[in-house]
């Protein structure tokens, strides 16, 4: 058992993909070209978006974002203490402050009541300019944009949406990654979305920063092309075989699989609901459940059901062991005396389990007889 399979996509897709890397290989393009173009240009109608602009991977597409508005010594930048380290790493790169704002019980994702709380510390305090808020789609759900995009404006702060877990995610009818001045997201293999690699891309609808971003991504390239240095960049672009790729799999995502991974998150909700927190997702809003995640009512009953199901061959995982504010790196940033009650309580009861479009009903009914004999 596998958890994301990603092998049962591959023989469904085999044909369209295979005949994509023969394609690239008999042009002999390897960087840049048509496969590139028709992916960003696609990308950029699915999510609803001017411009999209493919990058090396989803930690360079957050880096980026940063370095598009400067944002560095003095600066604060508010996040979820939920997260993958890429969301706030640019932070510490750039010598400004990361906030970590606690998430909301249901979603697990930024709480707006909490971010506006540390807002405000950080303004008491007068050391620090409020600069960003990172917005991450946490597992693939969306954030509540109805009450982030207001405090985001009231503050006059930038919002960046981290849709590296969200990519086919929508809230209230738009998609993720249309949100915030700027949005990112991942393209790694396990990701809805993912190449055969790493890959990335950034999402905007202004034509100024299109430009700016496409320069940064290349060494700070000038009008006059990539020996042309005008700025401090960066080496960040998709490979075109990752391009060719990921053009049969973004057809795959839009014309079934967002909806197989709801058909499979029914299933595990009607069968865990009694004995665990399952995903909750808001009205009108869409989750691809980057990561199907459970929450078990207290650590000990977690670590059985890990225990016993590992024993079982059955693949989980824990998305996350800590969250942000209890990592090392980031000890010595400043936290507000918030509580981080939410996200501390999260780490220590979530579970993930195995996930992904192709997971049939035989084999789920394997996972979750599985739990149900550790209770
Ligand atoms: C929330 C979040 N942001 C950013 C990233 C970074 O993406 P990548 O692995 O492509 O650098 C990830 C990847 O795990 C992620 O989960």
């Amino acid at each position: 058992m596998q958890f994301i399979d990603l092998m049962a996509q591959y023989k469904l897709l085999k044909d369209e993909i295979d005949e994509n890397i023969r394609a690239v290989l008999d042009a002999g393009q390897y960087i840049g070209g048509p496969y590139v173009k028709e992916l960003e240009a696609k990308l950029a109608e699915f999510v609803g978006r001017k411009h999209c602009i493919t990058c090396a991977n989803g930690t360079d597409a957050l880096q980026i974002a940063y370095m598009i508005y400067g944002i560095g010594e003095g600066d604060a930048v508010f996040c979820p203490d939920i997260t993958f380290i890429s969301s706030t790493e640019p932070s510490k790169m750039f010598g400004a402050a990361s906030v970590f704002c606690d998430v909301q019980p249901d979603t697990y994702n930024l709480c707006p009541k909490s971010l506006e709380r540390q807002i405000k510390a950080v303004l008491a305090e007068g050391k620090l300019t409020p600069k960003a808020v990172v917005a991450v789609d946490i597992l693939g759900n969306p954030c509540d944009y109805d009450e982030i995009i207001p405090i985001c404006e009231k503050y006059g702060l930038i919002l960046i949406e981290d849709a590296a877990q969200s990519f086919g995610a929508s809230y209230k009818g738009k998609r993720c990654g249309a949100f915030g001045q700027i949005a990112t997201t991942s393209f790694f293999p396990a990701k809805p979305l993912g190449c055969y690699g790493d890959g990335g891309a950034i999402f905007v609808d202004d034509d100024e920063l299109d430009a700016l971003i496409r320069s940064v991504c290349v060494h700070g390239k000038g009008p006059r092309g990539k020996y042309d240095n005008v700025r401090v960049g960066v080496n960040s672009r998709l490979d075109t075989l990752q391009a060719a790729i990921l053009l049969p799999k973004l057809k795959a995502l839009a014309d079934h699989e967002i909806d197989e991974r709801q058909e499979v998150a029914k299933r595990y909700n009607e069968a865990l609901k009694e004995n665990f927190q399952t995903p909750f997702v808001q009205e009108d809003c869409i989750s691809v459940y980057a990561q199907y995640a459970i929450l078990a009512k207290d650590t000990e009953t977690r670590d059985r059901v890990v225990n016993h199901i590992t024993e079982k061959k059955i693949p989980n995982m824990i998305y996350y062991p800590a969250p942000q504010h209890g990592l090392p790196v980031f000890e010595n940033e400043p936290t507000y005396n918030e509580e981080f009650t939410v996200s501390n309580d999260y780490c220590a009861r979530t579970l993930s389990l195995p996930m992904h479009p192709y997971l049939g009903k035989d084999e789920q009914q394997i996972i979750i007889d599985a739990i149900m004999e550790a209770l």
